[in-house]
Protein backbone atom coordinates (compact mmCIF):
# COMPACT_ATOMS: atom_id res chain seq x y z
CA UNK A 1 0.00 0.00 0.00
CA UNK A 2 1.66 3.28 -1.28
CA UNK A 3 1.27 6.06 2.07
CA UNK A 4 2.93 9.07 3.24
CA UNK A 5 6.21 8.46 5.15
CA UNK A 6 7.00 10.26 8.42
CA UNK A 7 9.36 12.77 7.39
CA UNK A 8 12.09 14.06 10.25
CA UNK A 9 9.86 17.02 11.19
CA UNK A 10 7.11 14.88 12.09
CA UNK A 11 9.68 12.77 14.33
CA UNK A 12 10.79 15.77 15.66
CA UNK A 13 6.97 17.09 16.23
CA UNK A 14 5.92 14.01 17.98
CA UNK A 15 9.11 14.07 20.45
CA UNK A 16 8.25 18.01 20.97
CA UNK A 17 4.66 17.09 22.27
CA UNK A 18 5.46 14.80 24.42
CA UNK A 19 8.18 16.74 25.92
CA UNK A 20 5.97 19.94 26.27
CA UNK A 21 3.13 17.17 27.12
CA UNK A 22 1.07 18.72 24.69
CA UNK A 23 0.74 14.91 22.99
CA UNK A 24 -2.78 13.29 23.93
CA UNK A 25 -2.77 10.12 25.44
CA UNK A 26 -5.59 7.36 24.85
CA UNK A 27 -5.24 4.56 27.06
CA UNK A 28 -7.68 1.38 26.50
CA UNK A 29 -8.90 -0.64 29.52
CA UNK A 30 -9.59 1.66 32.48
CA UNK A 31 -9.17 -0.50 34.98
CA UNK A 32 -6.67 -0.99 37.79
CA UNK A 33 -3.81 -0.51 35.59
CA UNK A 34 -5.41 2.18 33.29
CA UNK A 35 -7.65 4.50 35.22
CA UNK A 36 -4.67 5.04 37.97
CA UNK A 37 -2.24 5.54 34.95
CA UNK A 38 -4.41 7.72 33.47
CA UNK A 39 -4.89 10.17 36.50
CA UNK A 40 -0.83 9.97 36.60
CA UNK A 41 -0.85 11.54 32.82
CA UNK A 42 -3.58 14.05 34.15
CA UNK A 43 -1.57 15.29 37.13
CA UNK A 44 1.35 15.10 35.39
CA UNK A 45 -0.45 17.69 32.89
CA UNK A 46 -1.42 15.79 30.26
CA UNK A 47 -5.15 15.59 27.86
CA UNK A 48 -5.70 11.79 28.51
CA UNK A 49 -8.98 9.94 26.71
CA UNK A 50 -9.88 6.72 28.23
CA UNK A 51 -11.26 3.98 26.71
CA UNK A 52 -12.97 1.06 27.69
CA UNK A 53 -15.96 -1.30 26.50
CA UNK A 54 -17.85 -1.14 29.94
CA UNK A 55 -20.58 1.50 29.96
CA UNK A 56 -20.89 1.50 33.23
CA UNK A 57 -17.46 2.32 34.08
CA UNK A 58 -17.54 4.81 31.18
CA UNK A 59 -20.71 6.57 32.86
CA UNK A 60 -19.70 6.25 36.41
CA UNK A 61 -16.10 8.42 35.53
CA UNK A 62 -17.72 11.20 33.91
CA UNK A 63 -19.88 11.10 36.77
CA UNK A 64 -16.55 11.13 39.01
CA UNK A 65 -17.47 8.11 40.81
CA UNK A 66 -14.59 6.35 41.74
CA UNK A 67 -14.72 2.18 41.33
CA UNK A 68 -11.34 1.28 42.95
CA UNK A 69 -10.14 1.89 46.60
CA UNK A 70 -7.15 2.73 45.28
CA UNK A 71 -8.34 6.27 43.43
CA UNK A 72 -10.66 8.36 45.50
CA UNK A 73 -13.69 10.18 43.96
CA UNK A 74 -12.70 13.79 44.66
CA UNK A 75 -9.19 12.86 42.38
CA UNK A 76 -11.34 11.58 39.87
CA UNK A 77 -13.58 14.14 39.55
CA UNK A 78 -10.82 16.98 40.25
CA UNK A 79 -9.60 15.38 36.59
CA UNK A 80 -12.81 14.96 35.05
CA UNK A 81 -13.92 18.49 35.69
CA UNK A 82 -10.71 19.77 34.86
CA UNK A 83 -11.14 18.95 31.38
CA UNK A 84 -8.20 16.37 31.04
CA UNK A 85 -9.56 13.34 31.20
CA UNK A 86 -12.10 12.31 29.13
CA UNK A 87 -13.88 8.36 29.44
CA UNK A 88 -15.27 7.08 26.18
CA UNK A 89 -16.50 4.04 25.05
CA UNK A 90 -16.04 5.02 21.35
CA UNK A 91 -12.79 3.19 20.15
CA UNK A 92 -13.10 6.15 17.50
CA UNK A 93 -10.96 7.69 19.94
CA UNK A 94 -8.00 6.90 19.05
CA UNK A 95 -7.80 8.62 15.89
CA UNK A 96 -6.68 12.14 17.56
CA UNK A 97 -4.80 11.00 20.33
CA UNK A 98 -0.86 10.64 19.65
CA UNK A 99 0.00 7.77 21.61
CA UNK A 100 -2.29 4.55 22.54
CA UNK A 101 -1.11 2.56 25.60
CA UNK A 102 -3.27 -0.90 25.65
CA UNK A 103 -4.45 -1.81 29.48
CA UNK A 104 -6.91 -5.09 28.89
CA UNK A 105 -6.98 -8.19 30.93
CA UNK A 106 -4.87 -11.15 29.99
CA UNK A 107 -6.75 -14.09 31.77
CA UNK A 108 -6.49 -17.74 31.27
CA UNK A 109 -9.07 -19.86 29.22
CA UNK A 110 -10.61 -22.93 31.18
CA UNK A 111 -7.75 -25.07 29.91
CA UNK A 112 -5.47 -22.20 31.58
CA UNK A 113 -3.54 -21.30 28.40
CA UNK A 114 -3.53 -17.64 27.63
CA UNK A 115 -6.03 -15.84 26.84
CA UNK A 116 -4.90 -12.75 24.38
CA UNK A 117 -8.35 -12.30 22.82
CA UNK A 118 -9.02 -8.90 24.41
CA UNK A 119 -5.63 -8.05 23.60
CA UNK A 120 -6.62 -9.08 19.91
CA UNK A 121 -9.75 -7.32 20.38
CA UNK A 122 -8.06 -3.91 20.90
CA UNK A 123 -5.25 -3.79 18.21
CA UNK A 124 -7.76 -4.79 16.01
CA UNK A 125 -9.35 -1.89 16.86
CA UNK A 126 -5.92 0.08 17.30
CA UNK A 127 -5.09 -1.09 13.61
CA UNK A 128 -8.79 0.64 12.48
CA UNK A 129 -7.26 4.35 13.38
CA UNK A 130 -3.67 3.56 13.39
CA UNK A 131 -2.26 6.86 11.88
CA UNK A 132 1.09 8.38 11.08
CA UNK A 133 3.14 9.26 14.27
CA UNK A 134 0.94 6.68 16.33
CA UNK A 135 2.93 5.81 19.29
CA UNK A 136 1.33 2.30 20.38
CA UNK A 137 2.37 0.97 24.02
CA UNK A 138 1.20 -2.83 25.33
CA UNK A 139 1.41 -2.40 28.97
CA UNK A 140 -0.57 -5.67 29.93
CA UNK A 141 1.30 -8.34 31.37
CA UNK A 142 1.81 -11.41 28.73
CA UNK A 143 3.92 -13.71 27.65
CA UNK A 144 7.12 -12.69 26.02
CA UNK A 145 6.87 -12.23 22.49
CA UNK A 146 3.21 -11.15 22.39
CA UNK A 147 3.98 -7.58 21.28
CA UNK A 148 6.05 -8.90 18.01
CA UNK A 149 4.10 -12.09 16.88
CA UNK A 150 0.21 -10.74 17.61
CA UNK A 151 0.34 -7.18 18.05
CA UNK A 152 3.16 -6.65 15.85
CA UNK A 153 1.06 -8.31 12.67
CA UNK A 154 -2.15 -6.69 13.55
CA UNK A 155 -0.92 -3.05 13.59
CA UNK A 156 1.11 -4.12 9.80
CA UNK A 157 -2.18 -5.32 8.35
CA UNK A 158 -2.93 -1.80 8.05
CA UNK A 159 0.65 -1.01 5.44
CA UNK A 160 2.08 1.21 7.86
CA UNK A 161 5.59 0.25 9.15
CA UNK A 162 6.97 0.15 12.94
CA UNK A 163 9.45 2.28 13.42
CA UNK A 164 9.28 4.24 10.08
CA UNK A 165 5.58 5.40 10.17
CA UNK A 166 4.43 4.50 13.64
CA UNK A 167 5.99 3.15 17.01
CA UNK A 168 5.35 0.17 18.93
CA UNK A 169 6.92 -0.50 22.54
CA UNK A 170 5.97 -2.68 25.54
CA UNK A 171 6.18 -1.60 29.15
CA UNK A 172 4.65 -3.95 32.12
CA UNK A 173 2.45 -2.22 34.56
CA UNK A 174 4.36 -2.83 37.90
CA UNK A 175 1.03 -1.33 40.15
CA UNK A 176 1.25 -2.48 43.76
CA UNK A 177 -2.97 -2.28 44.32
CA UNK A 178 -3.56 -1.29 48.30
CA UNK A 179 0.36 -0.25 48.68
CA UNK A 180 0.26 3.25 49.62
CA UNK A 181 4.44 3.10 49.73
CA UNK A 182 5.52 2.08 45.63
CA UNK A 183 3.07 4.16 43.23
CA UNK A 184 3.54 4.78 39.64
CA UNK A 185 6.02 8.09 40.59
CA UNK A 186 8.80 5.95 42.60
CA UNK A 187 8.09 2.32 40.66
CA UNK A 188 10.84 2.49 38.10
CA UNK A 189 9.38 1.65 34.33
CA UNK A 190 10.64 -0.67 32.47
CA UNK A 191 10.35 -0.04 28.48
CA UNK A 192 11.21 -2.27 25.23
CA UNK A 193 10.47 -0.86 22.11
CA UNK A 194 10.29 -3.05 18.67
CA UNK A 195 13.43 -0.43 17.65
CA UNK A 196 15.06 2.35 19.37
CA UNK A 197 13.06 4.99 18.43
CA UNK A 198 10.06 3.14 19.56
CA UNK A 199 11.85 2.83 23.04
CA UNK A 200 13.43 6.40 23.05
CA UNK A 201 9.60 7.94 22.80
CA UNK A 202 8.11 5.28 25.17
CA UNK A 203 10.89 6.67 27.79
CA UNK A 204 10.30 10.51 26.92
CA UNK A 205 6.62 9.79 27.89
CA UNK A 206 6.56 7.48 30.83
CA UNK A 207 9.67 9.52 32.51
CA UNK A 208 6.93 12.14 32.71
CA UNK A 209 4.62 9.94 35.49
CA UNK A 210 7.82 8.08 36.78
CA UNK A 211 11.22 8.97 38.50
CA UNK A 212 13.16 6.36 37.07
CA UNK A 213 12.63 5.15 33.41
CA UNK A 214 14.61 2.00 32.46
CA UNK A 215 15.07 1.40 28.62
CA UNK A 216 15.91 -2.54 27.46
CA UNK A 217 16.97 -3.49 24.20
CA UNK A 218 13.67 -5.46 23.22
CA UNK A 219 10.37 -5.96 23.88
CA UNK A 220 10.60 -9.58 24.99
CA UNK A 221 13.37 -8.28 27.48
CA UNK A 222 10.85 -6.66 29.06
CA UNK A 223 7.78 -8.90 28.47
CA UNK A 224 10.20 -11.39 30.47
CA UNK A 225 10.79 -9.05 32.85
CA UNK A 226 7.38 -8.31 34.08
CA UNK A 227 6.19 -12.32 34.20
CA UNK A 228 9.37 -13.29 35.62
CA UNK A 229 8.92 -10.59 38.53
CA UNK A 230 5.52 -12.65 38.91
CA UNK A 231 6.87 -16.00 38.72
CA UNK A 232 9.41 -15.08 41.22
CA UNK A 233 7.29 -14.22 43.63
CA UNK A 234 5.10 -17.14 42.70
CA UNK A 235 7.92 -19.48 43.62
CA UNK A 236 8.78 -17.84 46.63
CA UNK A 237 5.45 -18.11 48.24
CA UNK A 238 5.40 -22.19 47.24
CA UNK A 239 8.62 -22.06 48.78
CA UNK A 240 7.37 -20.58 52.03
CA UNK A 241 3.69 -22.45 51.93
CA UNK A 242 6.05 -25.64 52.12
CA UNK A 243 7.62 -24.50 54.78
CA UNK A 244 4.92 -23.67 56.65
CA UNK A 245 3.82 -27.30 56.31
CA UNK A 246 6.32 -29.10 57.48
CA UNK A 247 7.05 -26.68 60.23
CA UNK A 248 3.21 -27.58 61.61
CA UNK A 249 4.90 -31.20 61.44
CA UNK A 250 7.99 -30.76 63.29
CA UNK A 251 6.84 -28.09 65.97
CA UNK A 252 8.39 -25.23 64.69
CA UNK A 253 7.23 -21.75 64.48
CA UNK A 254 7.34 -20.55 61.05
CA UNK A 255 6.80 -17.18 61.67
CA UNK A 256 9.69 -17.22 64.09
CA UNK A 257 12.06 -18.27 61.62
CA UNK A 258 10.92 -16.18 58.75
CA UNK A 259 11.82 -13.33 61.18
CA UNK A 260 15.01 -14.99 62.19
CA UNK A 261 16.29 -15.34 58.74
CA UNK A 262 14.91 -11.51 57.82
CA UNK A 263 17.90 -10.43 60.18
CA UNK A 264 20.01 -11.38 57.25
CA UNK A 265 20.94 -8.24 55.80
CA UNK A 266 21.87 -9.70 52.09
CA UNK A 267 20.70 -12.54 50.15
CA UNK A 268 17.28 -12.73 51.73
CA UNK A 269 13.86 -11.48 51.45
CA UNK A 270 10.94 -12.12 53.33
CA UNK A 271 7.74 -14.02 52.23
CA UNK A 272 4.76 -15.30 53.74
CA UNK A 273 2.49 -18.06 53.83
CA UNK A 274 -1.02 -18.12 53.53
CA UNK A 275 -4.29 -19.46 51.85
CA UNK A 276 -2.69 -19.19 48.20
CA UNK A 277 -2.13 -16.43 45.38
CA UNK A 278 -5.15 -14.79 43.90
CA UNK A 279 -5.52 -11.43 41.70
CA UNK A 280 -4.83 -10.81 37.98
CA UNK A 281 -0.87 -11.78 38.22
CA UNK A 282 0.69 -14.16 40.34
CA UNK A 283 -1.75 -17.17 39.70
CA UNK A 284 -2.04 -16.31 35.80
CA UNK A 285 1.55 -15.64 34.51
CA UNK A 286 3.51 -18.27 35.10
CA UNK A 287 1.23 -20.08 32.95
CA UNK A 288 1.62 -17.90 30.22
CA UNK A 289 5.11 -18.54 30.40
CA UNK A 290 4.90 -21.93 30.82
CA UNK A 291 2.41 -22.49 27.87
CA UNK A 292 5.05 -20.08 25.42
CA UNK A 293 7.93 -22.64 27.20
CA UNK A 294 6.35 -25.45 25.09
CA UNK A 295 6.58 -23.90 21.98
CA UNK A 296 10.24 -24.20 22.30
CA UNK A 297 10.05 -27.97 24.05
CA UNK A 298 10.70 -26.56 27.05
CA UNK A 299 9.19 -28.10 30.55
CA UNK A 300 9.36 -25.13 33.19
CA UNK A 301 9.21 -27.99 36.19
CA UNK A 302 9.91 -24.95 39.14
CA UNK A 303 7.39 -22.91 37.81
CA UNK A 304 4.60 -25.65 37.62
CA UNK A 305 5.46 -26.92 40.79
CA UNK A 306 5.41 -23.73 42.50
CA UNK A 307 1.68 -22.96 41.13
CA UNK A 308 1.05 -26.48 42.14
CA UNK A 309 1.62 -25.92 45.74
CA UNK A 310 -0.06 -22.90 45.31
CA UNK A 311 -2.95 -23.62 44.43
CA UNK A 312 -3.58 -26.40 45.87
CA UNK A 313 -3.07 -24.15 50.02
CA UNK A 314 -7.01 -23.33 49.70
CA UNK A 315 -7.52 -27.80 50.08
CA UNK A 316 -4.61 -27.47 52.82
CA UNK A 317 -6.46 -24.64 54.84
CA UNK A 318 -9.65 -26.66 54.39
CA UNK A 319 -8.24 -29.76 56.03
CA UNK A 320 -6.06 -27.13 58.67
CA UNK A 321 -10.17 -26.16 59.69
CA UNK A 322 -11.18 -29.73 60.11
CA UNK A 323 -8.15 -30.50 62.48
CA UNK A 324 -8.86 -27.07 64.08
CA UNK A 325 -12.41 -27.89 64.77
CA UNK A 326 -11.12 -31.14 66.08
CA UNK A 327 -9.68 -29.33 68.74
CA UNK A 328 -13.00 -28.01 70.31
CA UNK A 329 -14.52 -31.58 69.55
CA UNK A 330 -16.37 -29.88 66.80
CA UNK A 331 -16.88 -31.48 63.21
CA UNK A 332 -16.64 -29.74 60.73
CA UNK A 333 -20.41 -30.74 59.09
CA UNK A 334 -22.85 -28.44 60.75
CA UNK A 335 -20.02 -25.96 62.41
CA UNK A 336 -20.65 -22.28 62.38
CA UNK A 337 -17.47 -20.83 60.49
CA UNK A 338 -17.13 -16.75 59.72
CA UNK A 339 -14.16 -16.20 57.09
CA UNK A 340 -12.61 -12.57 58.11
CA UNK A 341 -11.58 -11.32 54.29
CA UNK A 342 -11.97 -12.34 50.77
CA UNK A 343 -10.37 -10.37 48.73
CA UNK A 344 -6.99 -11.84 47.44
CA UNK A 345 -4.51 -9.55 49.51
CA UNK A 346 -5.74 -6.97 52.54
CA UNK A 347 -6.94 -3.47 52.15
CA UNK A 348 -7.60 -4.00 48.27
CA UNK A 349 -11.08 -5.09 46.75
CA UNK A 350 -9.94 -7.54 44.48
CA UNK A 351 -12.08 -10.91 44.47
CA UNK A 352 -10.09 -12.16 41.23
CA UNK A 353 -9.01 -15.75 41.93
CA UNK A 354 -8.76 -14.95 45.67
CA UNK A 355 -8.26 -18.33 47.26
CA UNK A 356 -10.79 -17.01 49.49
CA UNK A 357 -13.74 -18.27 46.85
CA UNK A 358 -11.68 -21.85 46.83
CA UNK A 359 -11.91 -22.43 50.68
CA UNK A 360 -15.29 -21.64 50.94
CA UNK A 361 -16.25 -23.75 48.60
CA UNK A 362 -14.86 -26.44 49.81
CA UNK A 363 -15.93 -25.85 53.47
CA UNK A 364 -19.55 -25.60 52.02
CA UNK A 365 -19.10 -29.12 50.06
CA UNK A 366 -18.53 -30.28 53.87
CA UNK A 367 -21.80 -28.60 55.09
CA UNK A 368 -20.12 -26.16 57.49
CA UNK A 369 -22.25 -23.17 57.58
CA UNK A 370 -19.92 -20.27 56.20
CA UNK A 371 -20.38 -16.70 56.47
CA UNK A 372 -17.92 -14.26 55.03
CA UNK A 373 -16.91 -10.29 56.19
CA UNK A 374 -14.88 -8.31 53.85
CA UNK A 375 -15.20 -4.35 54.77
CA UNK A 376 -14.40 -4.26 50.86
CA UNK A 377 -16.66 -6.74 49.10
CA UNK A 378 -19.80 -6.79 50.31
CA UNK A 379 -21.38 -9.62 48.20
CA UNK A 380 -20.03 -12.51 46.50
CA UNK A 381 -21.04 -13.50 43.12
CA UNK A 382 -18.55 -15.98 41.74
CA UNK A 383 -17.90 -19.99 41.01
CA UNK A 384 -21.77 -20.71 42.67
CA UNK A 385 -21.25 -18.92 45.35
CA UNK A 386 -24.15 -15.84 46.05
CA UNK A 387 -23.22 -14.63 49.19
CA UNK A 388 -23.23 -11.23 51.12
CA UNK A 389 -20.93 -9.88 53.68
CA UNK A 390 -22.13 -10.24 57.03
CA UNK A 391 -21.76 -7.57 59.96
CA UNK A 392 -19.09 -7.78 62.15
CA UNK A 393 -20.43 -5.91 64.90
CA UNK A 394 -19.25 -6.24 68.29
CA UNK A 395 -19.15 -10.10 69.80
CA UNK A 396 -20.19 -10.90 66.70
CA UNK A 397 -17.57 -13.66 66.44
CA UNK A 398 -18.65 -15.14 69.20
CA UNK A 399 -21.61 -16.49 67.84
CA UNK A 400 -19.18 -18.58 65.51
CA UNK A 401 -17.25 -22.30 66.41
CA UNK A 402 -14.20 -20.83 64.54
CA UNK A 403 -13.45 -17.91 62.93
CA UNK A 404 -10.75 -18.00 60.31
CA UNK A 405 -8.57 -14.83 58.99
CA UNK A 406 -8.11 -15.21 55.38
CA UNK A 407 -6.90 -12.09 54.66
CA UNK A 408 -5.94 -9.71 57.30
CA UNK A 409 -6.97 -5.70 56.60
CA UNK A 410 -5.45 -3.16 58.23
CA UNK A 411 -9.13 -1.93 59.69
CA UNK A 412 -9.61 -5.63 61.43
CA UNK A 413 -9.52 -5.04 65.26
CA UNK A 414 -7.55 -8.31 66.09
CA UNK A 415 -7.48 -7.73 69.35
CA UNK A 416 -11.20 -7.40 69.83
CA UNK A 417 -11.83 -10.11 67.12
CA UNK A 418 -9.79 -12.72 68.80
CA UNK A 419 -11.16 -12.05 72.63
CA UNK A 420 -14.70 -12.00 71.05
CA UNK A 421 -13.71 -15.61 69.35
CA UNK A 422 -14.43 -19.40 70.39
CA UNK A 423 -11.22 -20.02 68.20
CA UNK A 424 -9.43 -18.53 65.36
CA UNK A 425 -7.46 -20.16 62.96
CA UNK A 426 -5.09 -17.19 61.59
CA UNK A 427 -3.51 -18.07 58.33
CA UNK A 428 -1.24 -14.96 57.74
CA UNK A 429 0.35 -14.68 61.47
CA UNK A 430 -1.16 -11.28 61.69
CA UNK A 431 -1.83 -12.47 65.20
CA UNK A 432 1.94 -13.84 65.91
CA UNK A 433 2.82 -12.04 69.25
CA UNK A 434 -0.82 -12.06 71.15
CA UNK A 435 -0.82 -13.88 74.24
CA UNK A 436 -4.36 -15.95 73.70
CA UNK A 437 -5.25 -19.75 73.56
CA UNK A 438 -8.18 -19.77 71.35
CA UNK A 439 -5.83 -19.05 68.37
CA UNK A 440 -4.45 -21.41 66.08
CA UNK A 441 -2.31 -20.42 63.26
CA UNK A 442 -0.93 -21.72 59.93
CA UNK A 443 2.79 -22.73 59.99
CA UNK A 444 2.93 -23.54 64.12
N1 LIG B 1 -4.32 -5.55 38.74
C1 LIG B 1 -3.03 -5.55 38.95
O1 LIG B 1 -2.56 -5.47 40.07
C2 LIG B 1 -2.04 -5.63 37.80
C3 LIG B 1 -0.70 -5.32 38.05
C4 LIG B 1 0.20 -5.36 37.00
C5 LIG B 1 -0.22 -5.75 35.75
N2 LIG B 1 -1.53 -6.09 35.52
C6 LIG B 1 -1.91 -6.46 34.17
O2 LIG B 1 -2.55 -5.36 33.54
C7 LIG B 1 -3.58 -5.81 32.66
C8 LIG B 1 -4.91 -5.17 33.05
O3 LIG B 1 -5.25 -5.63 34.36
P1 LIG B 1 -6.34 -4.89 35.24
O4 LIG B 1 -6.21 -5.49 36.59
O5 LIG B 1 -6.26 -3.43 35.07
O6 LIG B 1 -7.68 -5.42 34.51
P2 LIG B 1 -9.16 -4.89 34.76
O7 LIG B 1 -10.06 -6.03 34.45
O8 LIG B 1 -9.25 -4.22 36.09
O9 LIG B 1 -9.36 -3.76 33.66
C9 LIG B 1 -9.33 -4.02 32.30
C10 LIG B 1 -10.33 -3.08 31.62
O10 LIG B 1 -10.22 -3.29 30.21
C11 LIG B 1 -11.53 -3.16 29.63
N3 LIG B 1 -11.46 -3.77 28.31
C12 LIG B 1 -11.35 -5.05 27.97
N4 LIG B 1 -11.27 -5.19 26.64
C13 LIG B 1 -11.36 -3.95 26.10
C14 LIG B 1 -11.33 -3.43 24.78
N5 LIG B 1 -11.17 -4.23 23.72
N6 LIG B 1 -11.46 -2.10 24.61
C15 LIG B 1 -11.61 -1.27 25.67
N7 LIG B 1 -11.63 -1.72 26.95
C16 LIG B 1 -11.50 -3.02 27.15
C17 LIG B 1 -12.42 -3.85 30.64
O11 LIG B 1 -13.77 -3.43 30.51
C18 LIG B 1 -11.80 -3.38 31.97
O12 LIG B 1 -12.39 -2.19 32.47
C19 LIG B 1 -3.56 -7.33 32.76
O13 LIG B 1 -2.76 -7.82 31.75
C20 LIG B 1 -2.92 -7.58 34.10
O14 LIG B 1 -2.29 -8.84 34.17
C21 LIG B 1 -2.44 -6.00 36.52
Amino acid sequence: MAHAELTVNDLRNLENKIKDKSAEIGIVGLGYVGLPLALAFVEAGFNVTGIDSDKTRINKITRGISYLLDIESPRLKKAVTSGRLKATVSPSAMRRVDTIIICVPTPLTSTKEPDLTYIISATNEIARYLRLGHLVILESTTYPGTTREVVLPLLESTGLKVGVDYFLTFSPERIDPGSRQFTIRNTPKVVGGMEPKSTRFAAMLYGHVSDKVLEVSSPEVAEMDKVFENVFRSVNIALVNELAKLCEKMNVNVWEVIKAASSKPFGYMPFYPGPGVGGHCIPLDPYYLASKAREYFFHTRFIELAAEINETMPEYIVQRIVDVLNTSSKSVKGAKILILGVAYKKDIEDLRESPALRVIELLIEKKAKVNYNDPYISEIKEHNLRMKSVKLDKKAAGNYDCVVILTAHSCYDLKAIVSDSKLVFDTRGCTVGMKADNVIRLGE
